[in-house]
């Protein structure tokens, strides 16, 4: 086997194993404090479907830059990328731990979702000339507007998934910035349109499943 065969595999074997721990690893954070929370069980449906939404969004943020990231020929974009994963795993660690306290299940389609995200990332890193990382600021923004409207829909008593994804919430605003700080270019409006579509229609899902 060749070299360059070789790396092709070892990082291909890569994308599979963190494909595989992004969706099925329960891992939480490691020093949060304990749950005081306090719901009853029509709440507690509520927040689950909620923190359901946003776990998948965060598993999808994961195959999105993971897919930016293994398609993009610029070195430092793909460092960047890779680092701006390793800040989203550490939501997708809060959103397993609220989902845990919650009772509740992951969405069953995870490894669709994250099939579908890491194909949309990999587009966007072949369009790298283009877009640069507008794709990413496009979706931090999209991004932004959901939680803020999780945020909202939370049962008022839910003051702890209130305060995770108020967390997550101001990331994803300094990750927004460090995009537009490298240089993202506008993408087009119907790329724009089916991002929101898209996601539009995997939220209502995954509020059931
Ligand atoms: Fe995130
Ligand atoms: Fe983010």
């Amino acid at each position: 086997m060749d070299n360059q065969n070789k790396s092709l595999i070892d990082s291909f074997l890569d994308e599979i194993q963190c494909a595989l721990s992004t969706i099925y690893d329960n891992s939480v954070p490691e020093a949060v404090n304990k749950d005081n929370s306090k719901l009853n069980k029509e709440q507690t449906e509520v927040s689950t479907r909620i923190m359901r939404i946003n776990h998948m969004g965060e598993v999808c943020a994961q195959a999105l830059y993971r897919g930016q990231a293994a398609f993009t020929r610029k070195e430092k974009m793909k460092d960047q990328l890779y680092k701006i994963c390793d800040e989203e795993n550490e939501h997708l660690k809060l959103c397993n731990l609220r989902l845990s306290e919650l009772n509740g299940e992951k969405s069953v389609l995870n490894p669709l979702w994250y099939a579908a995200s890491f194909a949309l990332g990999a587009i966007a890193g072949l369009n790298e000339n283009r877009w640069k990382l507008g794709f990413i600021e496009e979706t931090e923004r999209q991004v932004k507007d959901h939680l803020e409207e999780s945020i909202t829909s939370l049962p008022a008593q839910d003051n702890r998934s209130r305060l995770f994804l108020e967390e997550i919430a101001r990331d994803e605003e300094k990750h927004r910035d460090t995009v537009k700080n490298i240089g993202s270019e506008e993408v087009p409006k119907l790329v724009k349109k089916s991002m929101n579509g898209l996601s539009k229609i995997m939220k209502n899902i995954t509020y059931h499943i």
